[in-house]
């Protein structure tokens, strides 16, 4: 760190003093170094040249071990400290759930765990600070007791710029207070086809949603504190529901995947992550036409790129043409979990054996110090943000208004509002159940199916504050709260996604049964169904009165159910995919010239609401 800090105050004190280096505009580290402001006063701007002069001037200081170790991220579970010195690493990551300890780990926790890393990257040679990573995709839903946010589904239904911007802002916020200040997110997935387990972490099909979102969820990431990634570059969602799949890209399609990479670069992306997927039988990670001259030359990204987990694997040949493949094609940061130490050593044999040039190695690391330099990392390596009892409860109420806004209202026969004289029945899955409200990526990367937390509004919790449950029999109305299991990528794909089959929770054949039975019977039937997508109904429809998406609102879901059900708030939300009638619409979606909305059950935008 000595080397680095000097550097760089040398370089600042220089910019102050002596002619001769150019003159950089640069905001000088505050008087006190530990307050939120001064964190968030970036020294300079990789895309306007600014970053250039610090990034350089280190570059040159650095050895080829010391560059080869910039370019490697490990996974925290695989690597001590003494390594992360010895190997001057320059990144590490927490995959889905890797806690410090266990998933009741709370910020403290996580803080002290991240510091330590810090302090063995800060005592290596190079002394340069690593980037901690993380998959914040809804919130930072690793970490015991913080809120969980809706996933970017919701907010493609509600689709408004100023949220997402505050949703970011929320999400930094919980990042800063665990030290961590890289996140793999937006996810950028023009998702065709709701059949991908991915779908829930895409705003939805129609690029127009992406065109409207993706600047502000950048910049609430940029603006407090974060480096956020775009991803996964490119046609992720082009793949029709095989995940990690092949993308069949034509000049219709290229820039429906391509246009969310347009407002990224617009908005200075510092990272994109590369697509495990493939455009045409070409592999992402292996294609410098796609990464250097498309993203890089062409679009003008000024970042790094950042491999997906363990995903140069998958390329061709020996570990070692993988990596020259992946690195020569553009990939300037290789995220390799476990084998980090021969990805290490075979970097550097293949930068002796010139299948890697020396020149490409110091594009990759100018690349990456030029993000560290930006992101305020080589003035507070180890800056934490006070977690306050008034920022716990912003984000609640934040999670609140989220929810209510980006349920949809599918069905509706003059049932709503429900009022205090009537006698509320809750039953299914998902009534009580903070997990399945929060889908995949939360607590675990397979998400929570444990009900394993202490913060939150279930169904159940907020119906009971507008009313006393009771018992079937007591009951003139039935809320039946159908789910699926949570999932993550791939556990997720499904070719008949329903509520009957693929992820759906097997107790919903049951709780449907119930709801014919209140039907029957002369009750009203609320069905509320929370899913990563839109689902086949079959001939379920027709059983209920009402008929409520919320997809997957997060642990502040039961709360915003609620108030829509009460009166408290009418349904604004509009589908951000078209709910399929059957499969004889697959591939077709609402940007499509041909896009018949009458093949669906519900259209692309469809959202009733009852109070006016
Ligand atoms: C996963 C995902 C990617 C995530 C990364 C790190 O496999 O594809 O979205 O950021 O690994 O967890």
């Amino acid at each position: 760190m000595k080397k680095l800090l000097t550097t760089f105050l040398l370089l600042i004190l220089l910019a102050g003093c002596v002619e001769q280096v150019p003159e950089i505009d640069l905001i000088l580290p505050c008087e006190d170094p530990n307050s939120y402001l001064c964190y968030l006063e970036q020294p300079c701007d990789i895309y306007d040249g600014t970053c250039d002069e610090f990034a350089q001037e280190l570059l040159d200081t650095l050895t080829l071990e010391e560059k080869v170790g910039q370019m490697i991220q490990t996974e925290r579970g695989s690597i001590s400290l003494d390594e992360v010195k010895s190997y001057n690493i320059g990144s590490i990551l927490s995959g889905g759930g890797s806690h410090p300890n266990d998933m009741y780990d709370d910020y403290q926790a996580w803080y002290n765990m991240v510091v330590d890393f810090q302090e063995a990257a800060l005592s290596s040679s190079s002394g340069v600070p690593l980037l901690y990573g993380v998959d914040a995709v809804h919130g930072h839903n690793n970490v015991y007791e913080m809120t969980i946010f809706p996933h970017q589904i919701n907010m493609g239904i509600i689709n408004d710029p100023n949220l997402t911007y505050a949703l970011s802002k929320a999400t930094a916020e919980q990042l800063l207070t665990t030290g961590i200040t890289w996140n793999f997110a937006p996810s950028l997935s023009v998702n065709q086809h709701i059949g991908w387990g991915r779908s829930y972490e895409s705003y939805g099909e129609h690029p127009e949603i992406f065109q409207n979102l993706t600047q502000s969820a950048l910049q609430g990431y940029i603006d407090y504190g974060i480096v956020p990634t775009a991803k996964h570059f490119l046609a992720d969602g082009g793949t029709m529901g095989i995940d990690q799949g092949n993308a069949t890209i034509n000049a219709t399609n290229l820039d429906v995947h391509l246009a969310p990479y347009l407002e990224a670069i617009e908005t200075k992306v510092p990272t994109v992550m590369a697509s495990y997927s493939s455009i045409n039988g070409i592999k992402m990670h292996g294609s410098r036409i796609y990464l250097q001259e498309l993203l890089k030359d062409e679009l003008g990204f000024k970042g790094f790129i950042i491999s997906d987990w363990n995903a140069i694997h998958q390329l061709e040949g020996s570990f070692y043409q993988q990596i020259v493949t992946s690195v020569n094609a553009g990939v300037d940061m290789l995220m390799e979990p476990y084998d980090w130490k021969s990805a290490y050593h075979e970097m550097i044999l293949a930068v002796n054996n010139n299948d890697i040039t020396l020149e490409r190695i110091n594009d990759a690391v100018f690349r990456i110090l030029r993000v560290k330099f930006q992101s305020n990392l080589m003035t507070q390596p180890t800056f934490q943000l006070p977690y306050t009892e008034d920022m716990k409860l912003d984000h609640v109420l934040l999670a609140r208004e989220l929810a209510t806004k980006s349920a949809v209202l599918l069905k509706h026969e003059t049932t709503l509002p429900l009022n205090e004289n009537h006698k509320v029945h809750l039953a299914g899955p998902a009534g009580d159940h903070i997990g399945f409200m929060s889908g995949g990526w939360t607590t675990n990367w397979q998400g929570n199916l444990d009900n394993t937390f202490n913060i939150g509004t279930s169904l159940k919790d907020g119906l009971s504050q507008k009313t006393t449950l009771v018992n079937y029999d007591q009951s003139d109305v039935v809320v039946i709260a159908l789910t699926e299991t949570p999932y993550a990528e791939g556990f997720g794909d499904q070719g008949y996604p329903s509520l009957t089959s693929g992820n759906a929770h097997p107790e919903n054949v049951q709780a449907l049964e119930l709801a014919a039975k209140a039907k029957s019977d002369g009750k009203t039937v609320i069905g509320i169904l929370f899913s990563g997508r839109p689902l086949f109904l079959d001939n379920h429809l027709n059983t209920f009165d009402t008929f409520i998406a919320a997809f997957l609102p997060g642990s502040e879901g039961g709360y915003g159910l609620a108030q829509l059900l009460y009166g408290e708030a009418d349904f604004t939300g509009k589908l951000s995919y078209s709910w399929p009638k059957d499969t004889s619409s697959w591939g077709m979606t609402s940007w499509q010239d041909t896009y018949d909305p009458n093949k669906f059950l519900f259209p692309y935008q469809f959202g009733l609401n009852y109070m006016s």
